[in-house]
């Protein structure tokens, strides 16, 4: 990737690790990881919404350069929407980037793109940053699809946003059938569908802003596949789920440059 687009990894926990976990994992993370990692990586973890605060506090308290995530939020400020947590708050928290419209919110939730773009919306005017989530099933990729779902996906989650918004963001592919099966997509099949959504970004957007949007691939990333994905000329960072919840092998990703 181009030096001025800084690779982001993150680290999606999803419904795992309780805030006790929490806290012994990004301690033990910040512990594995050095000065010079950060410099070449942005690096962010995303937990449950109830480990938010304890994280909060670490990484206040020792002034950690890992930045706090969260995986969901509601597109009003506030209201009566029970069970739901708003991007002013995440934001409060010193929450700076927000996944929005993950395949799991998606399939189990209900997600739609209208949904996942007011989501986005809240997001940037909370002043945060989206992840953009976008990826086909099996069935789709195996019906050849997978090019028009993820640009129908990204065109639907990014309308209405100015270029530098869109310029600022992050956009996660995420191949649904990659997700917790051990089987990632191969570095060129990542690369040509990255790719693909680089160009739906400038087609929207301009230029400018699709060589600035960072695009992460997600699906399986493992330390030992991580520099292979990485080494991608569109593929500007990884959103890791299973290998996330592990400090160890989450920091080896983030070290991708050093594995051999
Ligand atoms: P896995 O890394 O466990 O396949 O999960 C990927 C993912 O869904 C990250 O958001």
């Amino acid at each position: 990737m181009p030096a001025d687009r800084k690779p982001l990894i993150s680290g999606n926990w999803k419904m795992h690790h309780n805030h006790y976990e929490a806290i012994q994992t990004v301690q033990k993370l910040a512990f594995r990881l050095h000065p010079d990692d950060y410099e070449d990586v942005d690096v962010s973890v995303h937990p449950p919404f109830t480990n938010l605060r304890s994280l909060q506090t670490l990484i206040d308290a020792d002034k950690l350069p890992i930045l706090l995530g969260a995986q969901h939020c509601h597109w009003e400020p506030k209201g009566a929407f029970t069970g739901e947590v708003s991007a002013e708050m995440l934001a409060k928290l010193g929450v700076t980037l927000v996944i929005a419209g993950h395949s799991e919110r998606r399939q189990l939730f209900g997600d739609t793109d209208e949904l996942v773009n007011k989501r986005v919306k809240a997001i940037l005017a909370a002043g945060m940053t989206p992840i953009v989530c976008v990826g086909e099933t099996l069935e789709q990729r195996e019906a050849g699809e997978t090019e028009a779902v993820v640009e129908d996906q990204v065109r639907a989650g990014l309308q209405g946003l100015k270029p530098d918004q869109v310029a600022g963001l992050v956009v996660a592919y995420e191949p649904v059938w990659a997700i917790g099966t051990g089987r990632n997509a191969t570095p060129e099949d990542a690369q040509a569908v990255c790719a693909h959504v680089r160009a739906v970004v400038g087609d929207l957007a301009g230029r400018d802003a699709a060589e600035a949007v960072r695009i992460q691939y997600g699906g399986s990333v493992k330390p030992t596949n991580a520099a292979e994905l990485m080494a991608q000329p569109d593929v500007d960072g990884a959103l890791v789920g299973g290998a996330s919840l592990d400090a160890d092998d989450f920091a080896r990703i983030v070290q991708y440059r050093h594995v051999t």
